[in-house]
């Protein structure tokens, strides 16, 4: 395979970091060299062809007027959810029952199933997301079609099979034993296939009995590289029917951790209303929680204390939680984390937020020598932005006096409109203003 040139304008964040304003690398002329599905080079544009024997002419160069970033990370979204995103009136358990349990039952179809995955995996492009960690539904097939859908693309994407054995309509439960069984058959199959990995996903615990988390926990334990992913402490009345249900644990990750469920490559959604202990503890495991602000405003749950998180050293990384959260763009999902962060008094930095949602996330969910960046070796997933996406948009940023005011005003404006071009594993799979094929109804 040949290689190609993307030469433009480059910005990535290179290593882990609690400070990103301070460690970004950026080039106004860089070049960002892609071979074997890898990036093979980075670096200065002027620096590059200086060095290159090939004449100018021969080079396959692409320029690219925008911006290339990293393809942005997605670390808790539900596909089957696509479809009810933007459903009126409801807080998390009467929105749960309302709009998403009768949502999620269609996917008992693997064919309805993959064409809602095929409709989503173009609508992560569309919106410059190059991976996510995805919820199905109950039902296997709908894993696997998901995984296929994913695979036909080569993307690096994360998904489980939901567990959920009472609460829920009944069309919507398995068993402790089926659960498992079901979870171990598709992490055989699907866990490092290609670029497919799996994440163990109990819905919260809520909707599993004890006997359905120790299996989860069991399965975490045999396959300690899967993903675990499931809610935590998202709205207050969520919180006293934890103290309900699970009267003899001292709070909400209690019960997590009681089950083996808590340790590195645990994903915990939302993390609003924790006690000083849980921070601690969450910290100390190594787990991650996903900031899901959008989310979190429209189901009115509650604020998520960035600040917080960060003093006590706990990993956080943005997501969308459509279909609770009201947009697949990570740049509308930084805009909305600016806001609950400003209504508590902190600023977050444009540089902080594309990491929460590029290096950050890969960081925190342990996959940042693959993605999340443009280091040499990572996986050629990017995005080029466009830079002159509305009119609005436009004057702003003609007006902006630096790369941060640029940033700034991309994520707080942002959306699909600000996406170019997608590329994954080197080749583009979305393009501004071309037709793809979107089969959902
Ligand atoms: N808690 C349990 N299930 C869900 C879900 O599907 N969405 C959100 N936002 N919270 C949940
Ligand atoms: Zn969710």
């Amino acid at each position: 395979m040949t290689r190609q040139i993307h030469r433009g304008s480059i910005l990535h964040f290179p290593k882990a970091s609690l400070n990103p304003s301070e460690h970004y690398q950026y080039w106004e002329d860089g070049v960002l060299v892609v071979k074997h599905g890898l990036i093979a080079h980075l670096g200065d544009a002027k620096d590059f062809l200086q060095a290159e024997t090939t004449p100018l002419a021969q080079l396959p160069i692409v320029k690219h007027q925008g911006l290339i970033i990293p393809g942005l990370i997605d670390s808790h979204v539900h596909y089957p959810q696509v479809e009810v995103i933007a459903s009126f009136g409801k807080q998390l358990l009467d929105w749960l029952n309302t709009y998403t349990f009768p949502a999620e039952q269609q996917f008992i179809e693997a064919a309805y199933a993959r064409g809602q995955a095929d409709f989503f995996l173009q609508q992560l492009f569309a919106h410059g997301t190059t991976t996510a960690s995805v919820y199905a539904t109950v039902h296997p097939q709908s894993v696997t079609s998901f995984f296929e859908a994913a695979q036909s693309h080569n993307a690096r994407m994360i998904c489980g099979k939901v567990l959920m054995d009472r609460n829920c309509p009944a069309a919507l439960q398995d068993t402790p034993d089926n659960g498992y069984y079901e979870s171990k058959q598709l992490i055989e199959q699907w866990h490092k296939n290609g670029r497919q990995l799996y994440a163990i996903t109990p819905r919260f615990a809520p909707t599993s009995s004890e006997a359905q988390l120790a299996k989860a926990g069991q399965l975490a334990k045999e396959h300690p590289d899967t993903f675990i992913q499931t809610h935590l402490s998202e709205n207050p009345n969520e919180v006293q029917w934890i103290n309900e249900l699970f009267p003899d644990y001292s709070d909400y990750l209690a019960v997590y951790e009681a089950h083996d469920l808590v340790r590195e490559k645990s994903l915990f959604g939302h993390g609003i209303h924790l006690t000083d202990r849980e921070y601690i503890a969450l910290a100390a495991s190594g787990a991650t929680i996903n900031f899901c602000p959008s989310s979190n405003l429209f189901l009115g749950s509650g604020l998520f204390n960035y600040q917080r998180a960060q003093a006590n050293g706990v990993s956080v990384a943005l997501a969308s939680d459509v279909g609770g959260g009201t947009s697949l763009s990570m740049f509308a999902n930084q805009a909305d984390a600016y806001k609950v962060c400003q209504l508590q008094q902190t600023s977050l930095s444009p540089f902080d937020s594309l990491y929460l949602c590029t290096q950050g996330a890969a960081v925190a969910m342990g996959i940042d020598t693959q993605i999340g960046n443009l280091n040499v070796g990572s996986e050629a997933d990017f995005v080029e932005l466009d830079m002159q996406p509305t009119p609005m948009l436009s004057q702003r940023l003609n007006k902006a006096r630096d790369l941060r005011e640029q940033l700034f005003a991309i994520n707080t404006l942002g959306d699909d409109r600000v996406i170019n071009a997608t590329y994954v594993a080197g080749k583009q799979v979305y393009k501004k203003g071309q037709h793809y094929v979107a089969t959902a109804v």
